[in-house]
Order: structure tokens, then sequence, then C-alpha cells
């Protein structure tokens, strides 16, 4: 609820005079609707709370005194006039002159610029005073940090502001800590700045203009694309082209989504399996990736080896998956891979295990062993079958050979005896 109030706050920029702290009171029983009345502007229309189109319409009822102060914060009152709830208190990827954000909270990025959903990138004023970017979803710990003002421990109660000049500056408690930016740019009637965590991951101080209705940024964290801790995904590095962030896949690796960069890389082929007795490593090989820095997930270090050895000690471990080697020092990783980036200046080879054009796509099916086995075992039976076959022909013969002749011989003796009877 409240990033939608954000967000519907941050929806128009409707020009004229710069305020004061002029209100616009918006009575209990007001309504807004998607279609008619979709907006209650700030007194000097700077700003409007209300409806705008993304994907689907939203319906939003005010059921307390409400108002819009001309500083684009929506205030909600109770019936003391007091503030109970205000959007300046709950930033999403955008801080306007006034605003701060305080020890704590943090600020998301948007999906696209045209996508107000969240993204994959945050921005957070640490208890600890460090103001500090990491990706979504992780922890707040220093191998997922990419972007830090490097103030951790000095006060717990460090506030991230902007004024209306542009400065963007951490307080400590009511000390001026550090200035992010320079400031004293010219206070116009016509120009408002904003600071916003971009999707990309770098967020930036913005002049606005309220007549043209253009923007230009005016400083960003970083001018490195890459900086940004994940926008390539599992499996996938970062690599400028002509100032361009762009992400690569590793060799034997596709895109899991096109187009979609963070959801990262997966294998074209099965992965070898260490169940089968005997070894795969044959329908395997080594491809090299230069010049690229990882998230180390080693689980063997070996000192002194080639980068030969180091293939082959990979090659012959159905765990190991791919190896970083680097000053004679092999360390085998197993996937993913994470926060991949090109570094002209870091020596780095990842050495890839990938499937060869031996096999097809599915690697070394488990059921083709089996199903050789099965031949096997009936090629022997057809051999034993025969053999059987063949030694019982054999008995046959020898049996009929013997009854014959012992048939013969029994002939001869009647006969014989026939003649000496014969004789006598
Ligand atoms: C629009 O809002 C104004 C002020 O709240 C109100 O007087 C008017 O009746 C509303 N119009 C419609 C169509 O709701
Ligand atoms: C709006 O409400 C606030 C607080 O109740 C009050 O101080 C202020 O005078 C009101 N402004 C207008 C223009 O009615
Ligand atoms: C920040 O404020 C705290 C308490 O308010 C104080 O102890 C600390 O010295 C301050 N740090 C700096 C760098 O001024
Ligand atoms: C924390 O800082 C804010 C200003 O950013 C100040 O108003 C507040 O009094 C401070 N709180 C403490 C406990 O120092
Ligand atoms: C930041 O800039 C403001 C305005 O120029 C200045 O008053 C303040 O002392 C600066 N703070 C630091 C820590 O340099
Ligand atoms: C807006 O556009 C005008 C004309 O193209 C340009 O002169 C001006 O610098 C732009 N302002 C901003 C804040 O980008
Ligand atoms: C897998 O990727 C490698 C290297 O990127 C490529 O040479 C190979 O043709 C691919 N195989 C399939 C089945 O797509
Ligand atoms: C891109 O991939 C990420 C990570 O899998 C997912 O959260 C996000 O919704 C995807 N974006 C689009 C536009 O599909």
């Amino acid at each position: 609820m409240a990033a939608l109030l954000w967000l519907l706050i941050l929806s128009a920029f409707h020009a004229v005079a710069l305020a004061q702290q002029r209100q616009f009171n918006i009575t209990l029983g007001s309504s807004l609707t998607p279609t008619t009345n979709s907006s209650w502007f700030s007194p000097s229309r700077r700003f409007a709370f209300g409806f705008y189109e993304q994907n689907n319409g939203y319906a939003v009822g005010i059921s307390i005194v409400a108002s819009m102060l001309d500083t684009g914060n929506f205030v909600i009152y109770n019936s003391d006039h007091s503030i109970i709830w205000q959007s300046f208190d709950n930033p999403t990827n955008t801080l306007l002159p006034g605003q701060h954000i305080s020890a704590g909270q943090e600020l998301f990025s948007s999906a696209s610029e045209s996508d107000d959903s969240l993204g994959i990138f945050r921005l957070k004023m640490q208890d600890d005073g460090n103001l500090v970017q990491y990706p979504v979803n992780t922890a707040d710990s220093a191998p997922n940090a990419y972007y830090a003002t490097g103030t951790g421990g000095v006060g717990n109660n460090v506030s991230l502001h902007l004024d209306d000049d542009g400065l963007l500056y951490l307080l400590n408690s009511t000390k001026s800590l550090k200035n992010l930016t320079q400031g004293g740019n010219p206070r116009e009637r016509t120009i408002i700045y904003m600071m916003k965590i971009d999707a990309d991951g770098i967020f930036r101080v913005y002049s606005h203009s309220l007549n043209q209705q253009n923007s230009s940024a005016i400083w960003s964290s970083t001018i490195d694309g890459c900086d940004p801790k994940g926008i390539c995904g599992l499996n996938g590095f970062c690599t400028n082209i002509d100032d361009q962030a762009k992400c690569l896949c590793l060799p034997g690796f596709d895109f899991v989504m096109l187009g979609n960069w963070s959801a990262g890389c997966e294998r074209n082929f099965t992965a070898e399996t260490c169940r089968l007795k005997e070894s795969t490593s044959k329908y395997y090989a080594m491809r090299t990736v230069e010049n690229t820095v990882w998230e180390d997930s080693t689980y063997v270090v070996l000192g002194g080896t080639t980068k030969e050895d180091c293939e082959q000690a990979c090659l012959q471990d159905c765990n190991c998956e791919a190896a970083l080697f680097k000053d004679r020092e092999c360390r085998k990783q197993k996937l993913p891979l994470t926060y991949g980036r090109r570094n002209l200046d870091n020596s780095n080879l990842v050495l890839v295990k990938v499937g060869t054009n031996f096999i097809p796509n599915e690697g070394v099916p488990y059921q083709t062993i089996e199903e050789t086995k099965g031949k096997k075992l009936r090629i022997d039976i057809l051999i034993a079958g025969i053999t059987l076959a063949v030694f019982a022909l054999l008995v046959l013969g020898i049996s009929g050979f013997l009854i014959h002749r012992n048939h013969v011989w029994t002939c001869r003796k009647i006969q014989e005896s026939r003649s000496v009877l014969d004789d006598i």
C-alpha cells in the first residue's frame, strides 16, 4: 500500500510555482476513481496523488482527513490534526528534496523504466551508518555489496538527505557527515532535483525541468554499468561494450530467459554425475574464459599447478564443474558461479567443464549404461543357450552312436550264435 501510494505521487509533475509548505486538504469522504477525478493535485499542481495507468488500474479511497503537501508529500491526519501516515516515510525508488532515508530504511529499484514493480537492487541506510547497495533477496554482507559510502561505525542514527539544490548527503543526527554530491545547483522555480535508484542498480541525482518535462542525470553512484552485482544472474558475466553493460553466458551455457539478463544462464548439456562407476570424463572438455572475476565458491585448492594440470584435475573430478586458475593456483568450483564480470586487469582464468559433441544433449544418460548392461546379459544368455544346445546335440549324437553300435554288436552276436547252431 505504502509503495503504491508513493508511486502514485510520483506519477505526475504538473508545472508551476515553487512551494513553501502550502497544502491542499482533502476532506473526509472524498474519493478518486481511475476514470473521473483521477488525481488530487498539490496547490502548485506540481504533484498529484491519484491513478495512473500501468498494467491494471488501481482504486484508492481515503477515509480519514488527508492532505497533499506542495513538496510531494502525501500526509494523512487524524481528527487531532496529527500525522498518522505520510508517503515521505515510505520511499520506494525516489528521494525528493526534504525527504530522507533514516537508519534501517532502504530504497528499491523498479523492474524497468516502464514497470514500477519491484526490481532487483536496493540501497540501504544501515544502522551502522554505512549506506550500501546490494541485490534484493541477499544478506547485508560484504560479498553482496557493490557500493558503500564507507561510513560504517560512525553512529547508529545516520540518515540520507537530499536538499533542493541537489545536495545529497549523510547526516549523523544533526551533524553533516559526508556529502555525496556537491549541491549548489541553482534553485530555479522550474527545476526540481531528485534522487532515484534506477532499474540498472545505479542511483543518480536528476535535474527535472518542469517546463520541458524532461530529466537529465547530474550525478551517478558509478559510471560502470557492470558494478551492480547480480545484473547478469547466475553463470553469466558482465562486460562493457562501447561503454554499455552487456551480459554473456559461460561457454556451454545459454540464457535462461532471452532478453532477461538477471534470470542468468544454464547449461546446454546434462551435468556429469558421480553415480557411475566408470569415468565419464571422456565426454567432457574444459573451456577457458579470460580476464573475469567471480564470487569464490572454492571447495578444493591445488597449489603449484599449470593451467593444463588444473583442467585435468577438474576433468577427473566428477564433482568439479569449473575452476578458477590464477598465479599457479587452481581453485575447484561448484556451480552456480555468481557476480561474474570482465576485468581486463585481472589475469584470472575461469575453466569451465562442458559437454562435448560425442554425446547428445542429454549428456551421458544413466539409462544407456543400464541398457548396455541389459544387452550384455541377453548375449550371455544366448551364448549359454547355444553352448547348452550344442552339448545336448553332442550327447544325443554320442548316445545314438553308442546305441547303434550296441545294436549292431547284438545282431552280430545273434548271427554268430545262429551260424554256430547251423554248424551243429
Ligand atoms: C471530483 O472531486 C471534487 C472535489 O473532491 C468533487 O466536488 C466532485 O464532485 C468530484 N467529481 C466527481 C465526478 O466525482
Ligand atoms: C489543512 O489542514 C491542516 C491541518 O489540519 C491545517 O493546518 C491547514 O490550515 C489546512 N489548510 C487549508 C488550506 O485548509
Ligand atoms: C555521530 O553521533 C553519535 C551520537 O549522536 C556520536 O557519538 C558520534 O561521535 C557521531 N559521529 C561522528 C562521526 O560525528
Ligand atoms: C536521529 O536523527 C534525526 C535527524 O536525522 C534527529 O531528528 C533525531 O533526534 C535523532 N535521534 C537520536 C536518538 O539521536
Ligand atoms: C557538505 O556541504 C555543505 C554545503 O556545501 C557544507 O555545509 C558541509 O559542511 C559539507 N559537509 C561535509 C562533511 O563536508
Ligand atoms: C530539457 O530539454 C531542453 C531542450 O532539449 C534542454 O535544453 C534542457 O537542458 C533539458 N533539461 C533537462 C533537465 O534535461
Ligand atoms: C552449447 O554451447 C556450446 C558453446 O557455447 C556450443 O558450442 C554448443 O553447440 C551448444 N550445444 C547445444 C546443443 O546447443
Ligand atoms: C527476469 O528474471 C527474474 C529472475 O528470474 C524474474 O524475477 C523477473 O520476473 C524476470 N523478468 C521478466 C520481465 O520476465
